[in-house]
């Protein structure tokens, strides 16, 4: 059992600040119950947004063989829309091709998937407005990715890695011979972000959120320091790959907004300890060069943000990309700082350092981006370790301006109405809040679909170690 203090024992923001402070890292919270700046709308792409909460991409890896959404996707499709939320950004991860599924259930983005992206898209947006009066000020986009070093496209239980580069320490922490995918081969994947991009315009999607975070193969691009060649070594090479996709979708899609999930900054992975903690991976002494918007060190953030800061101005003048989700790390080499829990998934580690440290960077990350790229606008992400304290985060963030939105991730998954019990000054309802178990993580990382089965009845009565369907 790890010794830091659970966020929900303290019953007033001015507690928890204060122990933040005692540990040496900041928190910025709102006094309880204020949430003016959260019930503020916005403009982004043009387009009114009624408040400043968001929703993150959470899959569900719960689609049929061929991709399509299934019950259990589209159910977690209208609970979203129901949560009050008027940002939802991404929805969840959809693959561009087959091959870059990180699992044989995840969403594929294609032509025989888009009557039924369409259709729940459209039920989702009638569910929206006939709960909050309208759905003209709900933005809904839909995140397309491909899984790269991660992907599992034909077998939950066997890692088909397709990466930018040779990695010391992912290669040996996952022992899988990967495929680097050669500069002949992009070309073919970026053509498959356009159409996948066709089929989220034809499916009536609001914008298309391009994913360059959590060490999939968009991501890794960004730190292919190594890689000779058109698309590593400099900046202006390791660019490129995302780049070229963009362009292919506005080429495609003039009219589809691009949105960007980015990891603002990465450190090196971790693994567990002999003491169960997780711990840096060992590695020659000297520079770890492949963490985007890394010290160099591989263990700290970069102050200056200065290469995360300049790709998302380079995609906003090239691209139009004005909305950017922040997150930090990846889910599979530093888990502990990209989904901060009091509780390790399966494959992790228990926390070498207090959570809300760890949610303290994704808002600081957020604020440095965001200065550094005027007239971007951040989501925020990574605040569901504080549950009931969520909302004092969300406030601050939005209010002070370290973020435009803040966005709920796991929270979304236990008790998506969160949002608006909140905005409406509803007492929450305790018995639904996510205490970060992460049973949605290791899940999917057994082949089992994802859920809240803690605290969603619904997942709490589905078989376990075989698939419900
Ligand atoms: C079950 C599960 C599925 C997720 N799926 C996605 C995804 O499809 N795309 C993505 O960018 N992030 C995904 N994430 C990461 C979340 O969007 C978010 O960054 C993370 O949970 C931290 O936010 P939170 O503290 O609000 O949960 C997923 C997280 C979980 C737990
Ligand atoms: S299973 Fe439920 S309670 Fe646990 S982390 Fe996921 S959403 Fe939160």
């Amino acid at each position: 059992m790890n010794p830091f203090r659970k966020a929900a024992t303290f019953s007033t923001p001015d507690e928890l600040r204060a122990y933040a402070a005692e540990r040496g890292f900041e928190l910025p919270l709102a006094d309880a119950g204020r949430v003016e700046a959260l019930s503020r709308p916005a403009t982004v792409y043009g387009r009114h947004v009624g408040n400043r909460w968001a929703l993150l991409p959470m899959e569900g890896w719960d689609c049929l063989d061929d991709g399509t959404p299934s019950a259990f996707t589209r159910r977690r499709w209208l609970r979203f829309a129901r949560s009050g939320a008027k940002l939802l950004f991404g929805t969840e991860a959809g693959a561009i091709t087959h091959e870059a599924r990180s699992n044989p259930s995840q969403l594929l983005v294609a032509r025989h998937t888009l009557p039924e992206l369409k259709r729940t898209l459209a039920d989702m947006r009638r569910l929206h407005a006939e709960l909050y009066g309208t759905a003209d000020d709900l933005l809904v986009g839909l995140q397309l990715t491909h899984s790269g070093r991660f992907a599992h496209p034909n077998r939950a239980d066997r890692l088909e890695p397709v990466v930018a580069y040779r990695h010391p320490l992912l290669d040996r922490k996952f022992g899988v011979e990967p495929h680097v995918v050669a500069d002949s081969e992009v070309g073919a994947i970026t053509d498959a972000y356009a159409e996948a991009a066709r089929v989220a315009r034809e499916a009536g999607f609001d914008f298309v959120d391009l994913k360059c975070a959590h060490g999939y193969l968009g991501h890794e691009f960004l730190s292919a320091v190594d890689r000779p060649g058109p698309y590593g070594g400099s900046f202006e090479n390791r660019t490129r790959f995302l780049r070229e996709a963009a362009e292919k979708i506005h080429a495609a899609c003039p009219d589809l907004p691009v949105a960007m999930r980015l990891s603002i900054f990465d450190i090196q992975p971790f693994e567990k300890g002999p003491d169960g903690i997780g711990r840096p991976m060992a590695r020659e002494p000297g520079p770890y060069p492949y963490a985007f918007g890394g010290a160099g060190d591989g263990l700290t953030m970069d102050p200056d943000l200065a290469e995360p800061a300049a790709f998302v101005r380079l995609m906003r003048e090239g691209y139009g990309v004005e909305l950017v989700c922040g997150t930090i790390g990846s889910p599979y080499y530093n888990v502990h700082m990209q989904r901060p829990a009091y509780y390790p998934v399966s494959d992790g580690y228990e926390p070498p350092e207090d959570p809300l440290y760890n949610v303290s960077r994704h808002i600081a990350a957020a604020r440095r981006l965001r200065e550094l790229c005027p007239g971007t606008q951040v989501v925020l992400s990574g605040i569901t370790c504080l549950q009931e304290h969520a909302v004092e985060a969300a406030e601050a963030a939005v209010e002070s301006g370290a973020a435009d939105f803040a966005g709920l991730g796991r929270m979304a998954l236990s008790y998506p109405e969160y949002c608006a019990d909140t905005l409406a000054g509803r007492p929450l309802d305790r018995c639904r809040i996510c205490r970060t178990f992460g049973d949605c993580t290791n899940a999917p990382r057994r082949g089992e679909i994802s859920g809240c089965y803690k605290l969603d009845p619904d997942y709490r009565v589905l078989p376990r170690g075989q698939r419900p369907y």
